[in-house]
């Protein structure tokens, strides 16, 4: 299905020692490695037509300017967004979803309104909605998941009022792994008349990701998850509501015209992208979707869904070590804790042994909270990891338990 070995060769990273042992990488889900076509794009853009985009009458300022804007179609392509005036360029998922909460809730809204989010959230989609709700005396609700890490979606007929205006939603769960069920989901919502953010930091590089079939109304990502460089993200949004928000931040280039009577915003989307844009992470990211779009996201899927079978059984079957999040559909994570041992030993005994992975809260203190522990220990992994390198990760996990118990 997938030539593994080609793909690994690749990613220039990967064929390193750490402490003397080959790299083992499985801190996927905190962030991904960036293959050679991504990084020589990069290079390619400061060494041939680095410009200031959509302001410099150069040629270099209309080459730079047209690699944005085809990069903008090609996430549009990506995610089948209807027009690219429906794709925003932000500095991540973060700052994506920060936008929305300032935007939708100036315009959306108000005193005693209602806001749910997922017991299984990541910090960013959770904190700015606290933020909107403190500003807006309105209140904030959540969704719980139950000990598997699915997701309670029975409780939504009691949450969604009248007074619902938005649910907030991770497409996969970057603790316990989950695929949560959106269609089923962002149906019984809009029943209500409530809108859906899709939170796909997790779930865009594992799973096909179609926004117009999902009929989500926001779907925002971030670059440096899905092989593309750090401080690139996306927020997509249905036109007819993007059209209705106010902008976020002011400054150059989300405006037509500006003077001290009034200033006219620009169109969609760059009425959203105040300031000279990380044009050259926008570039970078449709490197890197046009690099999975010659391996095809299904065979990726086909893979990681074998290396994830693989992986939990494996994983599981190690005495006194247990698997949070045991779902029937998950992405490529396993969050675990040996018993009586502390998360953070063993992740440096793992270090030690070459083996990258991730240990605490992982940004989601409210699913480590639900456990009643202080933290776990997560091994991601994606299209460029091998049954091997799970092997090897098991061992280490056995030498952990030698040296800690
Ligand atoms: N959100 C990233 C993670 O889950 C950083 O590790």
């Amino acid at each position: 299905m997938l030539d593994v070995e080609k793909i690994r060769s690749d990613f220039p990273i990967l064929n390193q020692k750490i402490y003397g042992q080959n790299l083992v990488y499985l801190d996927n889900a905190a962030t991904t490695q960036k293959p050679a076509a991504v990084i020589s794009k990069i290079g390619e853009i400061y060494n041939k037509y680095n410009s200031n985009i959509h302001r410099s009458v150069s040629k270099l300022g209309a080459i730079c300017t047209e690699e944005y804007e085809n990069a903008r179609n090609t996430v549009c392509e990506y995610i089948n967004a209807k027009s690219s005036r429906e794709t925003v360029f932000t500095s991540g998922t973060t700052a994506a979803i920060n936008l929305l909460a300032f935007s939708f809730g100036e315009k959306f809204v108000n005193q005693g309104d209602e806001i749910i989010v997922c017991e299984s959230e990541h910090h960013s989609n959770i904190v700015p909605w606290q933020m909107l709700c403190e500003r807006k005396k309105a209140v904030l609700k959540m969704l719980p998941f139950n000990d598997r890490g699915d997701l309670q979606e029975e409780l939504l007929d009691e949450l969604f009022t009248d007074r619902t205006r938005l649910l907030c939603i991770a497409q996969a769960n970057n603790v316990l792994g989950a695929v949560n069920p959106l269609d089923r989901i962002i149906k019984k919502a809009h029943e209500k008349s409530v809108y859906v953010l899709v939170d796909g930091a997790q779930g865009i590089q594992h799973l096909k990701t179609d926004v117009t079939a999902m009929d989500c109304d926001f779907y925002v990502f971030s670059g440096h998850k899905i092989y593309a460089p750090a401080g690139i993200g996306i927020l997509y949004g249905k036109e007819s509501l993007l059209e209705q928000l106010p902008p976020w931040q002011g400054g150059g280039d989300m405006v037509k015209t500006v003077s001290f009577d009034k200033t006219v915003y620009a169109d969609l989307p760059l009425k959203f992208e105040a300031g000279t844009a990380n044009y050259v992470g926008a570039i970078g990211l449709a490197e890197a979707l046009k690099y999975l779009n010659v391996i095809k996201l299904d065979n990726i899927h086909a893979y990681e869904r074998k290396l994830t079978a693989y992986a939990l059984k494996r994983i599981s079957e190690i005495q006194g070590v247990k698997i949070y999040g045991t779902s029937e559909n998950k992405i490529g994570i396993a969050s675990f804790l040996i018993e009586n041992v502390h998360h953070s030993d063993t992740g440096e005994i793992l270090d030690k042994m070459g083996i990258a992975v991730r240990t605490g809260h992982m940004c989601a203190n409210p699913t480590i909270n639900h456990y009643g522990i202080t933290g776990l220990v997560r091994a991601s992994w994606t299209f460029y990891n091998t049954e091997n390198e799970i092997d090897i990760l098991c061992e280490g996990i056995e030498k952990a338990k030698k040296i800690l118990l």
